[in-house]
């Protein structure tokens, strides 16, 4: 863990007035195009992952990680996507977003869920509104979510309450806030 908060520390790259005019945005391209950033960020988030059998990661970002984490577990890995993306047919869970919504699927049908132990995982956990959306699309499609990780929790964002509260058995873990 204290690899991967150097790494992130390290190698996090901010930038002013994004997506908004007041936003600085963390981007943390840098830190797993780092291939020690990399390693120590995916053994971090996989230490989270308890007796999970499958890693699903949250698109777009979540698909670096997820893929890393599964093959760090030697378990699977599945896409959580963004809408229109996946051939049918799909599971999809529609969820807000601060203007307007958005929707997240998963496959229907190639994939077993159910009684599943899947273990999911992003980049960043801002409002906590698309963690949110995969956990209770997963849910629903019979999988057991216990645990969920993040590489970054904003601050100042309610992301963790938020999930605490549509979730109160879940783990959250996030590597570092910023
Ligand atoms: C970002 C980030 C998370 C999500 C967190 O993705 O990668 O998935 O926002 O925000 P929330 O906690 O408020 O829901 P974004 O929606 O920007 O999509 P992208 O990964 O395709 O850029």
């Amino acid at each position: 863990l204290a690899r991967a908060r150097q790494a992130i520390a390290t190698h996090t790259r901010l930038v002013p007035d994004f997506p908004e005019p007041g936003i600085q945005f963390k981007d943390l391209t840098p830190v797993l195009a780092d291939p020690e950033g990399l390693a120590a960020v995916t053994a971090a988030l996989a230490e989270a992952a308890g007796d999970a059998d499958l890693v699903a990661g949250i698109d777009a970002r979540g698909f670096l990680l997820g893929g890393a984490i599964a093959l760090h577990l030697g378990v699977g890995v599945v896409a959580v996507r963004k809408a229109g993306k996946l051939p049918p047919p799909v599971h999809a869970e529609r969820y807000d977003l601060e203007y307007g919504s958005a929707c997240l699927e998963i496959p229907a049908d190639g994939v077993s869920l159910a009684g599943r132990r899947v273990f999911v995982v992003d980049d960043v956990l801002a409002t906590g509104g698309t963690l949110n959306a995969a956990i209770a699309l997963l849910s629903a499609a019979g999988a057991r979510v216990d645990a969920a990780a993040v590489v970054m929790e904003i601050e100042g964002l309610p992301g963790r309450e938020a999930v605490r509260t549509a979730h109160p058995d879940l783990v959250l873990t996030g590597l570092t806030t910023g």
